[in-house]
């Protein structure tokens, strides 16, 4: 019989009781609501709301019972409820008079809600490390890489020469900011809806904020009717998860390409990569290929949640049962992918020959050309249109801005001298660019170690 037995007069029907039963998917939240109720019934003891020794009792029967869970002595029984009754059902088998207390002045929906809060807490951290992992591997890649010369693109068309670290270096900001709005996320996570009961708090003189400091929250919800039912921080970590797994996609895209026979700019360790079952020479980045399919799942969860919330009347409503395989996907989904995909960088060459022999090839140096040009008093619309020619000149002549002979330069403007050579190098291009944020080696290694500052800070 279901604990909430008492109103009905027939046992629920068993398809009725799978459809409805979350504890196939809620079950790893097993610590949690251990924690919660431990917290709780030490609330209830210090309010005089239970004895001490049913306290004792229902932290003894919750530490054992968390235990056996740990070592697999107690399984979960899929016919349960969901975890938070599993749990309860369990105590009381142990401890029937004090088991039997434990839930006074609360109900499951507030439970829950503590419940997610609590995991996501823990999981919001883990992904947090993960993320820090990354961030530590591709700063040190960066490092060995603030004079490798690479093709910067716009429309995937070779721009204007940057460097490996700076590229590297723009996606660790990305993931920087990834970091912080999870760190932002938790503000709003981290505050304990306990007591707001099923929706309109509780008789019993219980103390909320008690609860919320044993839990290590800062704070706890003002509103009972949204205590139970505040979901946006769980679609605001979908959605931060999301925006991580959208960058993760973004870079596996470009690994994708760069490990192509096309680009070559990188050779993936063969540990992180795959053969082809019938073409012997094939060597596949699936891990970037998988990043980045997976990322559409994720991205999708986040809908899946707000179109899910959007149409509920206050409070609680049984719906919100469907909250936990989505966020737990993104949660697990983007566990799969980070450590692999650190692994993956960490262990990748760098073809700093190919970079640079590709680097040479696509006029990058056009701008540059140009601008000196307007050193030299030209207009820049002017130098912008003169380089235009000679690079059609180039073309034509299949030369490179870098052989053109110095007559020709100045049969296009006379103001050309040796010194344009210097001008176009790509090495010059680079380091001229040391503006802040720019690509310059020693701009870089200064953004480098800002980013090491931050992360040491963390
Ligand atoms: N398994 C439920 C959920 O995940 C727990 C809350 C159920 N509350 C209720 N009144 N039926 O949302």
């Amino acid at each position: 019989m279901a604990l909430w037995a008492g109103r009905f007069k027939k046992e629920i029907n068993a398809d009725v009781n799978a459809f409805n039963s979350s504890i196939s998917f809620d079950a790893r939240m097993y610590k949690h609501d251990i924690m919660g109720s431990q917290a709780h019934a030490k609330m209830l003891a210090k309010q005089g709301i239970i004895s001490r020794q049913d306290l004792d009792e229902i932290l003894q029967g919750l530490n054992d019972i968390l235990q056996e869970i740990e070592e697999g002595k107690l399984l979960f029984d899929p016919e349960a409820e969901d975890i938070h009754m599993f749990i309860e059902a369990e105590l009381t088998k142990r401890y029937p008079v004090s088991g039997k207390k434990l839930h006074t002045a609360r109900s499951r929906n507030d439970q829950v809600a503590l419940d997610l809060r609590l995991y996501t807490r823990d999981e919001m951290n883990d992904i947090k490390n993960m993320l820090i992992e990354l961030m530590k591997v591709m700063i040190e890649k960066a490092k060995d890489h603030t004079h490798t010369i690479m093709c910067g693109y716009t429309h995937l068309q070779r721009a204007q020469p940057i460097t490996f670290a700076h590229h590297l270096m723009a996606y660790v900001e990305m993931f920087y900011r990834d970091y912080t709005r999870l760190e932002d996320c938790l503000k709003r996570m981290n505050v304990s809806p306990l007591g707001s009961g099923a929706l309109a708090t509780t008789t019993y003189p219980i103390d909320r904020m008690f609860v919320a400091q044993e839990l290590g929250m800062d704070d706890i919800m003002y509103n009972s009717l949204d205590g139970v039912s505040d979901r946006d921080y769980a679609i605001e970590l979908a959605n931060d998860l999301a925006m991580i797994m959208m960058h993760l996609s973004r870079l596996s895209e470009e690994i994708i390409l760069w490990c192509s026979w096309e680009f070559k700019y990188i050779e993936l360790d063969d540990a992180y990569a795959t053969g082809s079952s019938i073409m012997p020479q094939k060597k596949n980045p699936d891990i970037a290929e998988l990043v980045r399919g997976k990322s559409a799942r994720v991205i999708n969860h986040v809908s899946t949640l707000l179109t899910m919330m959007k149409g509920l009347p206050l409070a609680y409503n049984k719906d919100m049962q469907e909250d936990k395989e989505t966020l737990f996907d993104s949660i697990d989904q983007v566990k799969m992918c980070l450590p692999v995909f650190t692994d993956m960088i960490k262990t990748m060459k760098v073809n700093v020959e190919r970079m640079k022999e590709c680097a040479a090839k696509g006029f990058i140096n056009a701008t540059d050309c140009a601008d000196y040009l307007v050193k030299k008093g030209r207009a820049f619309r002017e130098a912008y249109k003169t380089t235009g020619q000679l690079v059609a000149y180039c073309i034509d002549h299949d030369e490179v801005l870098e052989t053109l002979p110095l007559n020709v330069y100045q049969s296009f403007d006379e103001v050309f001298d040796e010194d344009i050579y210097q001008a176009i190098s790509l090495l010059t291009c680079i380091e001229n660019r040391k503006v802040e944020g720019g690509p310059a080696p020693v701009t870089c290694q200064k953004a480098i170690e800002r980013m090491v500052k931050k992360l040491e800070a963390l």
